[in-house]
């Protein structure tokens, strides 16, 4: 199981201080990690190096994840981070293809799979977003939409996995229509991205899905199935750290 929390452009130093002291009252960080469960923080790029010194100077197993990075290895590209630079910064993983990606910066489905394969080259934990529209939902079109969005993606990782990078990816569904806006998808929903993915790509993918999309305290248990969800992406709700204690106390509190 695999939580994240997308902290989008938010958060400053002094803010990420209070967070993680929030976090740190809690003594089950370790416990949940030896359990399999891992929680990641997605922070802006100015924040990674700092937010691992944070948390490596407060001993808490929490890993993290860029929110994006460039497609291109290096060079003349003015304002963007590449992967190699994600590695230096000690970074686990990167967000990719996020909605908000898609829809104000004009990211393709091609650019999120050359994204895909060179996180993979680099030893980065790929999190690949998809999710269809409220008009592509009415149209009926969610699985072309689906298929579209995670094929290009899918056929790089098996490219990688025949060039022996065993690096897990995961796919998280997040429908744009679920984002921000405290409507989320039902179970039901979710049940059927698996279906289509475990059919038009196999059990690899079926087993990586995560769901994302106004998940909060009150809805994470009802969106909960094993072997169908295999983890979350937060965003509003993970911005505040009592947030993220009750929904880990949630789904893991029982000792
Ligand atoms: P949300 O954002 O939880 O605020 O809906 C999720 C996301 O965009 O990853």
């Amino acid at each position: 199981m695999l939580l994240i929390a997308n902290w989008k452009m938010n958060m400053t130093r002094n803010a990420i201080t209070s967070y993680l002291d929030a976090l740190s009252g809690e003594d089950r960080w370790a416990v949940w990690r030896d359990r399999g469960i891992r929680f990641f923080l997605a922070p802006p790029y100015p924040y990674l190096e700092f937010l691992g010194d944070q948390l490596r100077s407060r001993n808490l197993p929490i890993g993290i994840l860029a929110q994006n990075m460039c497609a291109f290895e290096k060079g003349a590209y003015t304002g963007e981070v590449s992967a190699a630079m994600l590695k230096d910064l000690g970074v686990d993983g990167v967000l990719l293809g996020h909605s908000e990606r898609r829809q104000y910066f004009g990211e393709t489905d091609s650019a999120v799979a050359e994204k895909t394969s060179r996180a993979l080259s680099l030893g980065l934990l790929p999190v690949v977003c998809f999710g269809e529209t409220w008009e592509e939902r009415e149209a009926g079109s969610c699985s072309e939409v689906w298929t579209r969005q995670v094929g290009p993606v899918w056929e790089r990782v098996v490219k990688a996995r025949s060039e022996g990078i065993g690096i897990p990816v995961y796919w998280a569904y997040e429908p744009v229509w679920a984002i921000g806006t405290g409507r989320t998808a039902v179970l039901d929903d979710i049940r059927e991205v698996s279906r289509h993915l475990r059919k038009d790509f196999g059990e690899e993918v079926a087993s990586g899905l995560l769901y994302g999309g106004s998940v909060n305290d009150d809805s994470v248990s009802g969106l909960c199935e094993k072997g169908t969800v295999h983890g979350f992406l937060v965003g509003t709700a993970f911005l505040e750290p009592k947030c993220v204690l009750r929904i880990f106390d949630r789904l893991f509190g029982s000792r």
